[in-house]
């Protein structure tokens, strides 16, 4: 669904016609959703959903849907193969539903070695039967403990290489095989029969061969029947310079004829270097939005609220990723200031989303 998904959602996403509520809410927000064409989504920090008034309103009032920015992660939410820390989890999906705001669940498998991709107890665990066992039962308790509550999941993240479009041999093709998504695709169906169940992938706008690699993935699990409704596109837009037309909207096409939904998860535009002043970063926000609409997304989510919260500015991050060191800190890639005020971006956001814009 494309047209009218927000308004209408909200109302419905206390009681999707998709899922089954395992608890009943009703929401309180009274500020009604605009409608838009595209559900605008926003990566969250759950503790500050719950300390900090002013931002839980701001997310309730401006956005659809929301994403965990890392609670929902092994590497957060379980501390080892058997133990759980369910809290910013939960905090950020009671939030939702008290707010009528939908959730896609972040990220199930990521093959990503350092940060908070694969969790060290996991990566210790080199008997591939303990390691499949440990995913695949990781897969049945998260997603079934959210069962009707998560409306989709980003199952597998980053499953290609970082520069090209081979799949990445990562540690989860070395200790399951290449069949992987598949499964972990299957159990994640098998835990939720009505969660959506997404893929989530970097670079494609950049990289005609990684956009070229994502689709062959995506032709070849649909050709098999695997259990896949969607195809993520992060678009961290952090390689200092304009981005070619299209670079978002072909690959888009190309994976909705494929029988998929696509949408935009984790934009955002850094600004302030010598090929990227304010003008030319609101003009690329547009630009997202605008060929993120017109191919058929129905999401675009944004990662991280106001420029306060961007993981762009971590300086651990920034020692590891050269592109970023073109945009001084702090960088504000996202859509509102520090002080939670929307900027020109986040207009010209809205009237792109508008209905007719
Ligand atoms: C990032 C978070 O924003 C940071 O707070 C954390 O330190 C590292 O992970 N691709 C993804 C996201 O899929 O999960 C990452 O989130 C950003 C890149």
């Amino acid at each position: 669904m494309i047209l009218g998904s927000c308004s209408s959602d909200r109302e419905a996403s206390t009681q999707p016609a998709a899922t089954t509520p395992t608890s009943s809410t009703s929401a309180t927000t009274s500020v009604p959703s605009p409608a838009r064409t595209a559900r605008l989504g926003a990566a969250v920090t759950a503790k500050r959903l719950e300390s900090d008034p002013a931002y839980a309103a701001l997310v309730a009032e401006r956005f659809d849907s929301v994403t965990p920015e890392n609670a929902m992660k092994w590497s957060v939410a379980r501390p080892t193969a058997t133990t759980w820390d369910w809290t910013g989890a939960d905090a950020a999906v009671d939030f939702a539903q008290r707010k009528g705001l939908q959730v896609r669940g972040h990220t199930l498998v990521w093959g990503q070695p350092s940060g908070n991709g694969i969790p060290a107890w996991l990566d210790a665990m080199t008997d591939p039967g303990e390691f499949t066992a440990a995913v695949l039962d990781g897969i049945t308790t998260q997603v079934g403990r959210y069962r009707g509550r998560v409306q989709r999941w980003d199952v597998v993240n980053e499953p290609l290489n970082p520069l090209d479009g081979d799949v990445h041999r990562n540690v989860f093709v070395e200790r399951m095989g290449p069949d992987y998504i598949e499964r972990t695709l299957k159990a994640a169906r098998a835990a939720d029969p009505n969660a959506e169940l997404w893929i989530n992938e970097n670079g494609t706008e950049y990289l005609p061969a990684k956009a070229e690699g994502l689709v062959e993935l995506v032709r070849g699990l649909k050709a098999q029947g695997v259990p896949l409704d969607g195809v993520g596109l992060q678009t961290h837009l952090f390689v200092d310079g304009p981005l070619r037309a299209g670079g978002i909207s072909d690959v888009v096409g190309r994976l909705r004829a494929l029988g998929v939904e696509v949408a935009v998860t984790e934009a955002d535009v850094p600004g302030g270097s010598p090929n990227r002043d304010a003008a030319a970063q609101e003009a690329m926000w547009r630009q997202v939005a605008q060929e993120c609409v017109s191919s058929g997304c129905v999401e675009l989510t944004v990662w991280g609220v106001s420029d306060a919260d961007t993981w762009l500015d971590d300086p651990g991050l920034r020692q590891t990723v050269p592109f970023l060191a073109a945009f001084p800190v702090p960088t504000r890639p996202l859509l509102f200031d520090e002080n939670l005020k929307p900027k020109p971006a986040f207009q010209a956001v809205e009237d792109v989303l508008a209905p007719g814009g």
